[in-house]
């Protein structure tokens, strides 16, 4: 197992799949681990806000006998220049892992290399690997497999395509993503996703028409349309987003038994209709609650012993 969490395409198909594994066992039998991080102190770096990343980081690490330590954007030194390098040392000579939310991904790469503790991006403007981790367990919950079926996102082409792009390209599923012109996914993440579905039976479509793209979805996943960092752009993106909104026509154009998905937070009437999202194909809270038991998977991995 890689010693960081960084990126879902630093893994193997096995990797992913004990990753998988551990995440269900653990939330069909959370006692059985108490103390499978006894002791273990997570920092929890935070460069942007969450909700859902850091209370199930901080309620996880305690389910696994551990605690965790928030750093939000003004606790630490980072916003007064001191260095990522520097910063990552340091933290190393407390805690016996580090979980970051940063705006660029070379700072979660950087972290890595120069801490002695595992690293976990718990999402930068490149990658969501955590949300994806706990996105392919729902979907093996729901659909009982993961191989050979089709998952379709839908929008602005962010941190959140490009780990779908490679986790379901890892799990041998057909992804595609439909977006507007000039918000394409990046096609260095896309040549490396076709890479890894070559290995493994899976397929990439990429498409700006996304009645093409759900056409036979077994999983239909949307995303805000301005991530965090890129609030400027809203009223640009509402103009040009236009068409991508997934409602219930969109919905109807998917496999009759697909499922809903959105990373959360969400905007209705924005890049879903209230109708889907909570309507009976969304399994958005299910997803959401998953968070937890996949992430208590990667922590248990990279910071228990005797795992
Ligand atoms: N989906 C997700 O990462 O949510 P937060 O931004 O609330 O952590
Ligand atoms: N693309 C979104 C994901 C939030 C979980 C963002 O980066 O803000």
């Amino acid at each position: 197992m890689p010693h960081n969490f960084l990126a879902l395409a630093d893994h193997t198909p096995q990797q992913l799949r004990t990753y998988l594994d551990l995440a269900r066992q653990l939330k069909l039998h959370p006692a059985g681990f108490r103390d499978a991080c006894r002791g273990r102190t997570l920092a929890m770096i935070f460069q942007k806000p969450s909700l859902r990343t850091r209370v199930s980081f901080q309620a996880g690490i305690y389910q696994l006998g551990g605690q965790g330590q928030y750093l939000g954007p003004k606790d630490i030194q980072l916003h007064r220049g001191e260095s990522i390098a520097d910063t990552a040392r340091v933290l190393s000579r407390y805690v016996d892992g580090i979980m970051a939310r940063v705006f660029s991904h070379q700072d979660v790469v950087d972290l890595g290399a120069y801490a002695d503790v595992p690293v976990i991006n718990g999402l930068s403007d490149l990658l969501h690997p955590c949300q994806v981790l706990a996105d392919l367990q729902t979907i093996e919950e729901k659909l009982g497999t993961l191989a050979g079926r089709k998952w379709t996102y839908v929008g602005d082409g962010n941190n959140m395509a490009h780990s779908i792009l490679c986790g379901g390209a890892l799990a041998g599923m057909t992804v595609a993503i439909a977006h507007p012109r000039g918000y394409a996914p990046d096609p260095d993440l896309v040549t490396r996703a076709r890479d890894i579905a070559a290995r493994t039976g899976g397929a990439i479509m990429i498409t700006e028409d996304p009645a093409e793209g759900v056409a036979d979805a077994d999983v239909v996943y949307t995303d805000v349309w301005a991530s965090m960092g890129q609030e400027t752009e809203h009223a640009e993106r509402l103009k040009r987003f236009k068409g991508f909104r997934v409602d219930g026509k969109l919905m109807a154009q998917a496999r009759p038994t697909a499922i809903f998905m959105h990373c959360l937070p969400a905007h209705r009437g924005e890049e879903c209709a209230a109708e889907v999202i909570d309507g009976p194909q969304s399994v958005v809270f299910d997803q959401a609650e998953n968070r937890l038991h996949a992430q208590k998977s990667v922590m248990v991995k990279l910071m228990g012993d005797r795992w």
